[in-house]
């Protein structure tokens, strides 16, 4: 029987997605196992990973680079949502899983396979993100979720994998659970897992720890093309270089740590701990130029947009209508968001500092105090008059009323 015959499964190298080979050729029948990889920046070797694969029993072991595509068509888009779960969260790792969804189905398409796995347990957000993105792609592919299943502990797990030649984990194994790509690192699990525990320094690989970074602030001067950054410090860079020299600069400031308590989709609150340096100094920047270049109603409507949009990226609905529309509203706000923004990077703050755009809709003969002053002082008096109306009559009756 089995469940598949030929199944795509997301392969990272680590034990887990490791045993899922096995596992699904022995537990559920599954013929032949192709695994894929995918690059996003994470700087990891994937040479000894697709070796690995294919010494668990895989047929074939592809690897995909995807981290251009990562950013331009992920990252970016979530920058000009401004996106922050719950007002703080990046989202990522939450971006990486619709494009890993993609890669899979498409291999499995190619390959004629029936099937695809990933190697998620069923607490976390990710299994929710991958199946229903599988599932929006190709309806008519299996997802088989191995680990969600299978019920073994850590122990009995790389006991599993002991059976058919897996090694386990040379070194002791971080006590953490971490998801890395180029946009950050995402930490939770061991001590962690006490909200009240500072964490470590240990846990960090992307920022400084206040105590070690400059003693001097930095300036920097992204520069931003409809909404989408393309130059540091007026010189021009492609979507992954950027990214990958905004994290270095701002992690040497120590910018870019966030400790949070956050709702999961499956209803549990989990302890976690980012690192996402350029990501969130450009969504910073980003919202500062929006508020130079937007009118105030567009600027306005558009927080709440944010919000859903941050919504749907971390509920796994990145290929819905809901997004596809919401994707047309922001990219027609973002036609005029070009220009710059000036952030002062100083142990741990990215302060901006200053912005500029030939698009701007500030005008100093309108705010200035001085001189030069343009604004019509008198016709504000008409305007409170009719604009406080309601609330006048409102208080004089009720006064009246209460009486
Ligand atoms: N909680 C984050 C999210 O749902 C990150 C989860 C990533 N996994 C990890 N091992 N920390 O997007």
């Amino acid at each position: 029987m089995g469940r598949a015959q030929r199944v795509v499964l997301a392969y990272s190298g680590g034990v887990d997605t490791s045993v899922c080979i096995p596992y699904l050729k022995e537990e559920w029948g599954v013929k032949e196992v192709i695994t894929l990889a995918a690059d996003l920046g994470q700087g990891e070797e994937l040479g000894p990973i697709q070796q690995k694969a294919l010494q668990c029993g895989a047929v074939e072991s592809l690897v995909e680079d995807a981290t251009e595509t990562f950013i331009k068509d992920y990252a970016f888009l979530a920058i000009q949502a401004n996106a922050l779960y719950e007002n703080r969260y990046p989202l990522s790792t939450a971006l990486a899983r619709p494009l890993i969804a993609k890669l899979l189905v498409e291999a499995a398409e190619k390959c004629g396979a029936d099937a695809v796995a990933h190697g998620c347990t069923g607490k976390g957000n990710d299994q929710v993100r991958f199946d229903v993105g599988i599932m929006a792609l190709n309806p008519n592919l299996k997802v088989l979720a191995p680990a969600r299943e299978w019920g073994m502990s850590r122990e009995e797990t790389i006991a599993y994998g002991e059976r058919f030649g897996i090694q386990s984990p040379v070194k002791k194994s971080s006590p953490y659970s971490i998801d890395r790509n180029i946009l950050g690192r995402s930490i939770e699990a061991g001590i962690l897992e006490d909200p009240m525990t500072e964490p470590p320094e240990e846990v960090y690989a992307m920022t400084k720890a206040i105590a070690d970074t400059p003693n001097e602030p930095e300036y920097v001067e992204i520069g931003f093309e409809r909404g989408i950054p393309v130059s540091i410090n007026g010189e021009a860079f492609n979507p992954v270089a950027l990214i990958a020299k905004l994290n270095d600069i701002a992690g040497k400031h120590g910018v870019g740590r966030i400790d949070m308590i956050e709702n999961r989709v499956v209803g549990i609150k989990s302890r976690e701990i980012y690192e996402t340096p350029a990501l969130l100094v450009l969504i910073d920047a980003h919202r500062d130029l929006e508020s130079l270049t937007l009118t105030a109603d567009v600027t306005q409507y558009k927080r709440g947009i944010e919000q859903t949009y941050s919504e749907l990226i971390y509920r796994g609905l990145w290929y819905s209508p809901l997004k596809e529309a919401l994707d047309a509203f922001i990219g027609k706000t973002q036609e005029r968001v070009s220009g710059s923004v000036r952030i002062k990077l100083f142990k741990g703050n990215a302060n901006i500092v200053g912005r500029q755009s030939p698009n701007s809709i500030y005008t100093p003969d309108l705010s200035t105090y001085g001189a030069e002053d343009q604004f019509d002082h008198k016709a504000a008096e008409g305007f409170i008059y009719i604009w406080g109306l309601p609330t006048k009559v409102w208080a004089q009756n009720h006064r009246l009323g209460a009486k």
